[in-house]
């Protein structure tokens, strides 16, 4: 299924976007011209990614809570506390606007 998130010059840099689709709870952040889309539930206790600091050079976003730091582009986690990674979502961008793609809602 696809789901449009918006236009790519409306989304904040940066900055993390939640949506909740069917079953999936998913944090977009704008990075640049790219678009990275990930599983908005921390892997380490409950805690929204989308509301996490954007570390534009690295790519990363860390925790709120606890401060463990994930990919964006592979929803690796990349230091503790977290130690498994978040789903990733594909997103495409086609005439300015942003669509991601859920397998399953
Ligand atoms: S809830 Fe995210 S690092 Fe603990």
């Amino acid at each position: 299924m696809r789901f449009e998130v918006g236009d790519l010059a409306s989304l904040p840099e940066a900055k993390g976007l939640r949506f909740e689709i069917g079953d999936h709870r998913v944090a977009v952040f704008r990075v640049g011209e790219e678009v990275f889309a990930i599983g908005d539930r921390c892997s380490h206790a409950e805690a929204s990614l989308s509301e996490g600091e954007v570390w534009v050079s690295d790519c990363t976003v860390e925790c709120p809570r606890h401060g463990a730091e994930f990919d964006l582009r592979t929803g690796e986690a990349l230091s503790l506390p977290a130690t498994r990674p978040v789903p990733t979502y594909p997103v495409t961008i086609e005439d300015g606007s942003v669509y991601l793609t859920l397998e399953e809602v």
